[in-house]
């Protein structure tokens, strides 16, 4: 064989091999974007494989998802799959019709973004606001799986992969997204950080951005409360008490219920800042009314005869919560009085309150909650549950 041939080979093969690729172009193009990656707009890219989750992590993005605003989610393959499965994936018009990401634009949002003094940007309230109105009701730019295998720089090349894939506009709204680091390398994570809430999928923790909902500020009173729906994908923000116009709107970003210490020590760690909000101002009043709750709800959870519960105390309990503006928490004391009313034989109570806790339940966890279906069972049927006249003795 003489080189002249080996050369004229080639390239015949190469033609023939292109044009046999021409003649089946209708069925590669439609396999490769249509059927094996659906629904996602280009090929998954992996880590390698981790012994500690099981599997290699991906990079999956629908850059058409929600009428164009684009979804990237960088976790294994078999959540995926679970993301994949949900219904907006594959009806287009579930999230409009649910009122999901403005579809009626943005003159309809209640509420504004401004610079505040000494806070940066804030949301405020374009009118009134009652407890149990929607403020917001989002869909994330990005979710990322919550792990500890790779190195920061090897995770910035991850994500910034799934921000790339997004549409220009979505990715530029990430980026105008407040930061913490500043620093040159790491410009997705620092906004993944700055503006990130925590979430379960599929058990495990993921970071999601919903831009529109990251200028919420903090306070440990807040006048919001927030929960993540996950059939439909959204994060959805209402009112847990009434808000008056141009009121700024808040929603608590540490656990309310620890004392004043825990809750500053996680803000700095977590948002690197030290808070002033009414409750943390005077930290020391708020952690005796943490005593005192934490005493009570002791008592009411105690179903010994020689228990001290009484309805006065669950009582006093819903008025310490109000007092410290955990409406948005609400669920636990009303549940604490629905039981507490029940177990004396109070039909009427035991309804008002499991009522009330169904509704707290469906502002804190989302309607779908097992626990909203508890407290509707009970509201119910008190006399079918379990602490029907369970405390007989304490009866008033
Ligand atoms: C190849 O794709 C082009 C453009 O999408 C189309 O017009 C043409 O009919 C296709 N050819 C075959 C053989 O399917
Ligand atoms: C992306 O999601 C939309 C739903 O928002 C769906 O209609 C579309 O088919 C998905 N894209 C791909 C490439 O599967």
């Amino acid at each position: 064989m003489t080189p002249e041939l080996v050369l004229s080979i080639l390239p015949l093969f190469y033609l023939l091999s292109s044009s046999f690729a021409q003649e089946q172009n209708e069925s590669i193009t439609t396999s490769a974007t249509t059927e094996s990656f659906h629904p996602w707009s280009y090929a998954p890219i992996c880590t390698e494989h981790f012994e500690a989750l099981g599997g290699p992590l991906c990079v999956y993005t629908n850059a058409t998802f929600a009428n164009g605003r684009g979804i990237s989610i960088f976790t294994t393959p078999s959540i995926s799959e679970s993301f994949a499965a949900q219904l907006p994936f594959h009806d287009d018009n579930v999230l409009a019709e649910h009122g999901i990401n403005d579809p009626r634009g943005e003159e309809a949002r209640p509420w504004y973004v401004t610079d505040l003094p000494g806070k940066g940007k804030g949301v405020l309230a374009k009118h009134e606001l009652h407890r149990g109105d929607r403020i917001k009701a989002y869909t994330p730019y990005i979710l990322v799986y919550m792990e500890g295998e790779l190195t920061v720089d090897e995770r910035e090349k991850w994500v910034k992969i799934g921000i790339s894939q997004l549409p220009e506009a979505s990715r530029e709204h990430f980026f105008s997204l407040a930061t913490i680091w500043n620093e040159e390398g790491y410009e997705v994570q620092d906004v993944i950080k700055a503006n990130g809430f925590e979430m379960q999928v599929g058990g495990v923790m993921h970071i999601a951005v919903f831009p529109e909902t990251s200028r919420l500020n903090h306070a440990c009173g807040p006048n919001a409360q927030y929960f993540l729906e996950p059939g439909l994908l959204t994060h959805f923000v209402h009112a847990s008490r009434d808000i008056a116009p141009d009121e700024e709107i808040t929603v608590s970003y540490a656990p309310p219920l620890r004392f004043h210490e825990t809750r500053q020590r996680y803000l700095k760690d977590h948002f690197h800042f030290t808070c002033d909000c009414s409750r943390c101002q005077s930290g020391e009043a708020s952690d005796h009314a943490l005593h005192q709750i934490d005493a009570l709800q002791s008592s009411l959870g105690n179903w010994t005869p020689e228990s001290t519960a009484s309805v006065k105390k669950a009582e006093e309990l819903i008025r310490l919560y109000k007092q410290q503006g955990l409406e948005g928490f609400l669920d636990t004391a009303y549940g604490y009085a629905a039981l507490t009313y029940n177990a004396v034989g109070s039909v009427r109570g035991a309804k008002k309150y499991a009522k009330l806790a169904a509704q707290s339940a469906a502002l804190k966890f989302g309607p779908s909650h097992k626990d909203v279906a508890v407290w509707k069972e009970l509201e119910k049927n008190p006399q079918g549950h379990v602490s029907w006249m369970r405390r007989k003795a304490n009866r008033l």
